[in-house]
């Protein structure tokens, strides 16, 4: 730490061969500047990407649907002579959720290749929509793959919760990074997942951390505004309604303007370093209109300062004022309150195609049933779960995947929470929901596991407190640490 403004972005190590700019520069402001259909110059927007690699703020960040973002990196890209020093390319694969073969997981990433123009994606950072839908180790598993034949340097997630990240690891996925929404409006990455990161070494690329710029002295003592243009804005006034409301804001905003104006830097400046304080945070991701603003010389100023107990405290103080973004990371995109730029995605989380197929009974018309496909159902006769009027059943349910594979071996908490979205998915199939849920049974191999266990099911049932049994079984088959059984009354 200096107290003089930085010539260039702080690096900050995700493993051993992957070094990147704590500013990482992001692109998903082309996407909002291609919305009414055009598309920008692919030459002079790389101009623009170039200026900021030539600053120092050489990592950027993109994904599969930023418009034109993962081209106009590939034609920066192709300036730099095979072998020699360049900018890197992080990028993301959000596949929609459907059976995942190698064959699609080798297109998705192909793809990335192609539009980039290199033959190795230094970061590939995944998406996935429905915890409900497994195919999301499948494909996590596909990608460790392609990164041993070198198709890929790291593996990289995004809006991925502590669960469910711990589930990837403890499943032995190599994940270097978690792209999470962080900033001193959402404080969620502070909680679970930043102590999950300390266990594990996996860092967070924090985004939002401006809130689309709303964290900046032009906002300070501004009225609410009526009409957003811009996709980010949209988005993180939801993140403003949600925790208290511009009133609240304006709270925090003079509270970063107080420290701002003591360290003589900028209030966005004070919102990023907040940020990247917490030991979990590698990097910020900034997003930058190309061609319309570059904030490169005052977003240099972090490097110059940094926060102290008095700053922290008179934050915190205004963090009292709001409430906190309900949930862990990614919920935004996964249950209400939706938080993205386009509002509410319960359509689509609805569109997604359920892993189960109901089957009828024949000669019993008030019965569905379900089958997860492990071989055990076959072998010993049972359903994963069965509908009989408006009370659905659901077998003690593993950790197993597909056939017979147990996920996270040796990880209590994980199979649990891989668990609960089994049964899940089993309810929904057969017309229920997580809601109905009035009694579940937890069976452990050794009660010494309940914590994490106990945690799992609180996560998925804190609002609904089903009755509940819990029960040391002494032993249960292959690598199964915990069994759960649930039924569900659909009123
Ligand atoms: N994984 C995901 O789901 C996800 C979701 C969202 C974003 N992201 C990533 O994160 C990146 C960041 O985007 P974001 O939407 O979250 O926006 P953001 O970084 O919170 O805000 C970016 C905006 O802040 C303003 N700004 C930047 N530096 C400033 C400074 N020093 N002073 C004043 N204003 C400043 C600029 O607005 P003006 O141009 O108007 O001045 C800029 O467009 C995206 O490009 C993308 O790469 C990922």
């Amino acid at each position: 730490m200096t107290d003089r403004p930085a010539s260039e972005p702080e690096t900050s190590r995700l493993s051993e061969t992957l070094v990147v700019r704590r500013l990482v520069c992001g692109l998903w402001q082309v996407a909002d500047l291609e919305k009414d259909g055009g598309t920008l110059d692919l030459d002079s927007a790389a101009d623009a990407l170039q200026a900021y690699a030539d600053a120092g703020f050489d990592t950027f960040d993109m994904a599969d649907h930023y418009g034109s973002a993962e081209l106009i990196a590939g034609r920066l890209l192709a300036r730099y002579p095979t072998g020699a020093k360049r900018p890197l390319a992080f990028t993301k694969w959000c596949p929609e959720p459907g059976p995942m073969t190698a064959d699609a997981v080798r297109r998705g990433v192909a793809e990335r290749l192609e539009r980039l123009g290199v033959d190795k994606v230094d970061l590939l950072q995944f998406h996935w929509w429905t915890f409900e839908h497994p195919a999301w180790l499948d494909a996590l598993h596909e990608m460790a793959e392609l990164r041993r034949e070198g198709l890929i340097g790291e593996i990289g997630v995004t809006n991925f919760d502590a669960a469910h990240l711990a589930v990837a690891l403890a499943d032995g996925v190599p994940i270097v990074s978690n792209q999470v929404s962080f900033s001193l409006v959402d404080r969620r990455a502070a909680g679970d997942l930043a102590a999950l990161c300390g266990r594990t070494g996996v860092k967070l690329l924090a985004y939002g951390t401006l809130c689309g710029g709303f964290l900046s002295d032009k906002w300070l003592g501004q009225k609410e505004p009526a009409e957003i243009a811009d996709w980010s804005r949209q988005k993180y006034k939801r993140f403003i309604e949600t925790t208290g409301g511009w009133v609240a804001f304006q709270g925090i905003l003079a509270a970063a303007g107080d420290i701002a104006r003591k360290h003589n830097v900028s209030i966005s400046n004070v919102a990023t370093r907040w940020v990247l304080e917490h030991e979990a945070v590698a990097a910020a991701i900034i997003g930058a209109r190309l061609g319309e603003n570059e904030h490169r010389t005052d977003n240099l100023q972090v490097f110059g300062f940094s926060l102290d107990a008095e700053d922290r405290d008179r934050l915190n103080a205004a963090f009292t004022a709001t409430r906190p973004v309900p949930g862990d990371c990614g919920d935004e995109y996964r249950r209400p309150p939706y938080l993205t730029a386009s509002g509410d995605l319960s359509h689509h989380l609805q569109a997604i195609p359920s892993i189960h197929k109901p089957e009828p009974m024949p000669g019993r018309p008030d019965r569905t049933r379900v089958s997860s496909g492990s071989v055990w159902e076959e072998l010993a006769g049972y359903s994963r779960a069965i509908r009989v009027k408006d009370t659905i059943r659901v077998s003690g349910t593993t950790a197993t995947h597909g056939a017979d594979r147990c996920v996270a071996p040796g990880d209590p908490g994980a199979q649990a929470t891989y668990i609960l979205d089994k049964i899940a998915a089993a309810i929904r199939a057969l017309g229920g929901t997580m809601e109905d849920v009035v009694r579940t049974r937890i069976y452990l191999r050794d009660v010494t596991h309940w914590e994490p266990v106990s945690r799992a099911h609180g996560r998925a049932f804190a609002a609904m407190r089903p009755a509940n049994t819990l029960i040391e079984a002494g032993n249960l088959v292959g690598d199964y640490l915990v069994e759960i059984e649930a039924e569900a009354v659909i009123d």
